[in-house]
This record gives C-alpha cells, structure tokens and sequence, in this order.
C-alpha cells in the first residue's frame, strides 16, 4: 500500500523478517465494531462472524465457509468430518506442524510424502504410490500461497481412487491457479489467520466446502460438537474451536483489505524476480502460468547449500535485513515428535528444506526495503 523511488542507502534500515499492518482508519474501525459488540454483548457466534463467513466463502467461490479458532482447528474439522479415525492420512513432509499434528489429533496416522521440486507441494506420483487400503485422505499444502500446476492430476487421482482431497490453504488466501482459488479444489479447505499470514483476525481459521455435509459437520464440531447451537445434545467429539466476534471483525477488515495487501506482494516479488534473474546462486520458486500467488513467502533456492544461520547473521548484522522464516527448515519426518511414523528417507525435502530462502514480503513493504535486501543478497549470490 506504498511505494518509493528514493535511492538506497547501504543498510539504511532495518528490514524485518515480517510485519503486520492495520492501517489507522481500519483500526478505527475494529475499535467502533468491537466497542458495538462489547456494548450488545454478542461475543462469539454472531453476525461478524456470519458475514466473515460469507465473505470468506465469496473469496474462495465455495458454497460455505465456517469460521473457527485457528487453522489447526480448521484441518482437524475437515479430517474429522470425513472420518479418517483409525486410518491413513497422506501428508507432506515439507509442512508446518499442524498439519501432520491435525491428522494425529484426528485419530489417523500422517504417511509423509516427498516434495515436487517445481512446487515445493506434493506429487500425484508419490501420493498414488503412497495410496494403502486405509488411506482415509490426503492433505496438499499451498506452500507459500503457491498452487501447484500439478495440483489438477492430484484432484483427478483423488476422484479415480474415491479418496478426499484436503487443502490445508494456511498460506494462499486469494491464491489461485487457472481462475480456480485455492481452497476450491479439494473436498474441505483450512485457512489460517495467525498473525505472520497474508491476513489475519489475530488468531483464527476457516474452514471452506462446497460439501454441504462437511459444512453441518464444522459447525457441529466447532461448537463442543453440539447438534445445535441451543440445545445441549452432544453428538460429536467436538471442542471449543469457534471464533469470537472481535477476531471476525478484525479478520473482516483484512479482507477487505486483500486486494491491496496482495497487490503490494506482488509488486515486492517482481522486483525480487527481476533481480534474481541475474544471480548464479539464487534461484526463485517459479509461480506457474495461469498461476496467481500471494506471495505470503518468496522462495529462493541456493545452488549450493550454505548454512543458513550463519547466512541470516550476517545479511542482519552487515546489512539490516532479516530473512523471513522458512518453509520448512526441517521436513517432518525428522522432528522427534513424529518419529514414530517418520518413514523416509524423502530425499528431495530433506535437500530442499536445507537449501532454500525466504525473502522478507510484506504489504505496507517499500522499492527502497526490497532494494536493500537485494543488494545484500547480491554480496553472497550475485
Ligand atoms: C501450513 C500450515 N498449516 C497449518 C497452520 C496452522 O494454522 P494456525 O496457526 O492458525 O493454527 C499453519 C500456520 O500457522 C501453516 O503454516
């Protein structure tokens, strides 16, 4: 939502790994709604969160959409609502926690796949030669708001093998591939709206379908697992998942604000893209034609592998910028916690999780900042 044309100055500034940016009418905004609802004590379920959702659902160009408390929560719904206890779940390994952690909460077991190299998300290949008698789902990651070109063949195997296609969307709010949104393509949809994503409420998720069933079963589910918002029969293994009305009218807001908050993304990658054209060292994550991303990261592999830490220190110290967090530095199936389903080894993650960047993209991001980390980068891959 800015941008300026002044020359760059060797480490001007510091430029952070990440930032989040509520402009001050939209705050003013939040401020009135949540003083309205705090006035009428409408505080959770009401019809910020109503209109959250059909806004959300617009976006996606699902039928429904169903506010919850976090995306962890939003993935568990979906995993639970398709019934996946005591089952198989195929998952990558290059991911964030939650997502092999909802399918464990879930009752199932997490079978780690490899990464497509393209993409960094999973390969129809690998998902059908993971595919077992118990195979209950497979989950696909839109890592760093980047829908796989690949991602069509893997819905058509999940329609052939009759298996559910789960998208954990985390990081692609308004991502889309051939007119398709993410969060479209699979049977149920999870999005997160923690504070580091493309948009936030601060803390939350939602859950999207064009499935009506897995729809009644979110809002079942979300709510103790209730059968009714008003009577007290409880007909789910549900928990407190719902999303309070302050969260929904900050998340509102946000969505509102999409558009541009992509918008100044995209203009950040271009001149990232631009720059990286000329550097050996550093190689960006193609977006696919007929792709959108909303570049919630930029992706930049390094010919050679480096360590990294020492890589960050040094663009921080000498040159004020943070790099922002990875995605992922280390593939699941080597965190201790997932040990006992670990499998492996998945060669491509284990290279790749090591080998890539993540430039700092934010909205509110100036030409000036990108400039700066760009000639920072220059200094190692020029
Ligand atoms: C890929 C992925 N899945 C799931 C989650 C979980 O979302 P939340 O933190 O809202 O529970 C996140 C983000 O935190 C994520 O990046």
């Amino acid at each position: 939502m800015s941008a300026s044309n002044t020359p760059v100055s060797a480490a001007a500034r510091k430029i952070p790994a990440a930032r989040v940016q509520f402009l001050a009418e939209d705050r003013a905004w939040i401020v009135e709604k949540i003083d309205e609802v705090l006035a009428s004590g409408m505080l959770t379920l009401g019809r910020y969160g109503k209109e959250f959702e059909r806004r959300f659902a617009a976006l996606c160009g699902t039928k429904h959409a169903v506010s919850v408390g976090s995306g962890t929560a939003a993935l568990e719904i979906a995993l639970r609502a398709i019934g996946v206890e005591g089952k198989e779940v195929v998952v990558p390994t290059n991911t964030f926690f939650a997502t092999a952690a909802a399918v464990v909460h879930a009752g199932a077991r997490p079978v780690f796949i490899d990464m497509d190299p393209a993409s960094f998300a999973i390969r129809p290949e690998d998902v059908e030669r993971a595919l077992t008698a118990r195979t209950a789902a497979v989950v696909v990651v839109h890592i760093g708001g980047v829908v796989s070109e690949r991602l069509p063949e893997l819905v058509e195997l999940c329609r052939r093998k009759g298996i559910p296609l789960v998208e954990d969307a985390a990081h692609a709010h308004g991502s889309s591939y051939q007119g398709t949104m993410a969060g479209a393509f699979g049977l149920a949809a999870a999005f997160s709206f923690y504070p580091t994503k493309v948009m936030t409420s601060a803390e939350g998720g939602m859950l999207v379908t064009n499935d009506d069933r897995i729809a009644e079963e979110a809002v079942i589910y979300r709510d103790q697992g209730k059968a009714s918002f008003l009577v007290n029969a409880h007909t789910r293994m549900g928990h407190n998942w719902r999303m309070s009305e302050p969260h929904a009218i900050i998340g509102l807001r946000h969505l509102e604000r999409l558009p541009e908050m992509i918008a100044d993304r995209q203009r950040i990658a271009a001149l990232y893209d631009d720059a990286l054209a000329g550097f050996r060292g550093l190689q960006p994550l193609r977006v696919p034609e007929g792709g959108v991303s909303n570049y919630y990261k930029y992706i930049a592999v390094m010919r050679e592998r480096r360590d990294r830490q020492e890589l960050k220190r040094r663009l921080r110290e000498g040159f004020g910028v943070s790099l922002s967090g990875e995605v992922y530095e280390e593939p699941l199936h080597k965190q201790p916690v997932f040990a006992s389903y670990a499998g492996g080894p998945l060669p491509v993650a284990e290279d790749l999780c090591a080998r890539h960047i993540c430039l700092p993209v934010y909205s509110g991001m100036e030409d000036d900042e990108a400039r700066q980390v760009i000639e920072a980068l220059a200094a190692f891959f020029g």
